[in-house]
């Protein structure tokens, strides 16, 4: 999604934000823009990447504020409303100050409407220039930018982060935000503002995160909080990653530094849950879990993904009915909710619209909600009654890896700490599989991993295809789901994930000779029958790579045309392996294509709109 920075302090300021508008070109954008204090504000946007921008600020489109500006914001737009053109791009400037916007104005039409009657004239589409001129006018009439701020919040619907330079008030930036992520820090050379931490990582690792609709002033010696009774205070956050791990680190991709970090990620995320060997996590919420009547699991994409093999672990290890819910369609169709079925939201940011509306919905509705989040201090973290951090580091690359095998893992870990209160598994067994889990599934990605040249053998194969189908039963077809969304989203080939026994209902019609299908089988109990349904597909000519493991390997390997044997037989394991090398595969398809593999277009890393 769109990207803030902004800076107010000694140092010339185009240089700050340059590097912050790159530490955050990887959530997606398609122009961007910066505006320069001064009794006249500077404002130079383009469309297209940043390159552009910095060539147009060469060229002098700032004039001397280049050099001699020390305050100023810039941004980078995932374009909503309207083309990605100059005009569109952020800032949007009057004469009084200059705006960025994060998020979505909903009543823009109406505002403009209002605005237009009262003279102003609109130069963009974009529903951040109601914004900016409804400022502007009550800026006008008022003179006082907190003041301004707030009234500003009080009129607009929707999820923004703003930040706000004014051209009287040449040091300050002010910001506020609703729905969507904005942090301040300071540094020993002045305050920061920006929508991610990536952003002030080369500055400062300590930051605040201001409540929703609260200005925040920001003034070369401090950083303040307003709401309507005053100032507030809030406590320092401090980041718990390294600037290294945000940076690529001699990789060609982000992507694939990060899904090489899974094991590791695993490792982190799980040992702070053990206590003498078994489940502890250390939280009502789901150490309590085997007194509860079923649970949902609510998230998108990715995350939501995660849920599907979560549920799949948890039903047949704890025999605890789980729903998966895409957050979009859990918040408008009515869901019927009840106490004793926990909502567990899941989400890498933590700042997914939907996702956070989703828990909003549940609390209103008095359901115990849990989240597990990667990222620590963000809104859904914030708002949910209890939280677990998946410890997977930045996730930088738009397609989640890391984050995914983080997420699945800690649902294998909570099924076995469900199943053994419960009574369903003895201890003996829950020391086995939490040592499995902790201990054994780092190892197996890792070894997974490391037979990268096998999956780009098979890249080669898939690289021209147009149409590639994922299949497989139970567990493993919840791991095609997550394999072929990888694929579609990165290399832009057209791919679907079916349930192995379904195919023969509509969807074989579409396999003609030399179509690719990848089947994925890890669990014996269905191999013979994944093993008959990859006949079918060879007898219409459809081309096999399947994954496969040694406990499947005979039902498996002589029905496929190429074949890579998992060296995991454990079933709850296996299919994470599965998926890593499905990630794997993705990329070097992607890669073999020339496609933009950390920013796929089209897409966001946070999608702070519903
Ligand atoms: C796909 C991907 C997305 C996210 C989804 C949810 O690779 O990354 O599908 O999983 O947008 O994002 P979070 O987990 O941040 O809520």
């Amino acid at each position: 999604m769109c990207g803030i920075i902004g800076y107010t302090g000694v140092k010339p300021v185009c240089p700050i934000l340059l590097g912050g508008l790159r530490a955050l070109e990887y959530r997606g954008y398609d122009s961007a823009g910066i505006a320069l204090s001064g009794c006249t504000l500077a404002t130079v946007k383009r469309a297209g990447r940043i390159s552009v921008l910095e060539e147009a600020l060469a060229a002098g489109a700032a004039g001397e504020k280049v050099e001699s500006a020390c305050c100023g914001i810039g941004h980078t737009r995932w374009a909503t409303h309207g083309a990605p053109t100059d005009e569109n791009a952020h800032p949007h400037a009057t004469p009084r100050l200059a705006l960025v916007h994060n998020g979505i104005i909903e009543n823009d039409r109406a505002l403009r409407r209002e605005l237009e009657a009262a003279g102003y004239t609109f130069v963009s589409e974009t529903d951040t220039e109601s914004a900016a001129k409804l400022l502007d006018s009550i800026y006008g009439a008022c003179g006082d930018p907190v003041a301004a701020m707030l009234g500003l919040d009080g009129r607009l619907s929707g999820a923004y982060a703003l930040a706000v330079i004014f051209a009287d008030r040449p040091h300050e930036i002010y910001a506020i935000r609703r729905d969507s992520p904005l942090i301040a820090a300071q540094s020993p050379d002045g305050v920061l503002l920006a929508s991610d931490i990536p952003a002030i990582l080369p500055y400062t690792r300590s930051y605040y995160r201001p409540d929703e609709g609260e200005v925040v002033r920001l003034r070369a010696d401090g950083i303040t909080f307003f709401d309507a009774n005053g100032e507030k205070t809030h406590p320092l956050c401090t980041v718990n990653w390294d600037v290294e791990e945000a940076e690529r680190g001699g990789y060609s991709h982000f992507m694939r530094k990060e899904l090489g970090e899974a094991p590791e990620g695993v490792r982190r995320t799980l040992s702070p849950l053990i206590r003498d060997g078994l489940p502890h996590f250390g939280m009502p919420l789901l150490d309590d879990l085997h007194e509860k009547k079923g649970m949902r699991i609510v998230a998108c994409g990715t995350a939501m993904h995660a849920g599907l093999i979560g549920r799949t672990y948890l039903e047949r290890l704890a025999r605890l009915p789980v729903a998966v819910e895409i957050a979009s369609e859990f918040r408008y169709r009515d869901p019927i909710i009840s106490a004793d079925e926990p909502v567990l939201l899941l989400s890498q940011s933590g700042e997914t619209a939907d996702t956070l509306a989703a828990l909003r919905l549940a609390k209103a509705n008095g359901v115990p909600t849990a989240a597990i989040v990667n990222v620590i201090g963000s809104s859904v973290a914030r708002e949910a009654d209890a939280v677990m951090a998946t410890h997977a580091g930045p996730e930088i690359a738009v397609a989640s890896t890391k984050a995914y095998t983080t997420q699945a893992a800690m649902l294998a870990l909570l099924a076995v700490s469900t199943a053994y209160a419960r009574g369903l598994i003895d201890e003996q067994e829950a020391r086995a599989r939490t040592d499995a889990l902790c201990r054994r599934l780092p190892e197996a990605l890792e070894e997974t991993i490391a037979r990268e040249a096998e999956l780009e053998a098979f890249a080669a194969r898939l690289a021209e295809a147009e149409h590639v189908f994922y299949i497989g039963r139970g567990v493993d077809y919840d791991a095609c789901v997550e394999g072929s969304l990888k694929l579609k989203e990165i290399s832009y080939i057209h791919s679907e994930a079916y349930a192995a026994g379904e195919l023969k209902h509509g969807t074989i019609s579409l396999i003609e000779p030399g179509v690719p299908v990848l089947a994925v089988s890890t669990d014996p109990a269905v191999a013979a029958k994944v093993a008959s349904n990859m006949r079918e597909v060879r007898a219409r000519g459809g081309e096999i790579i399947a994954f496969c493991t040694p406990a499947t390997e005979a039902d498996i390997a002589p029905n496929a045309d190429f074949c890579m044997v998992l060296d995991e037989n454990d079933t709850t394991l296996a299919p994470l392996c599965a998926v890593s090398a499905l990630h794997l595969l993705a990329y070097h398809v992607a890669r073999l294509r020339g496609c933009d593999i950390d920013k796929p277009r089209n897409l966001a890393k946070s999608v702070t709109v519903e």
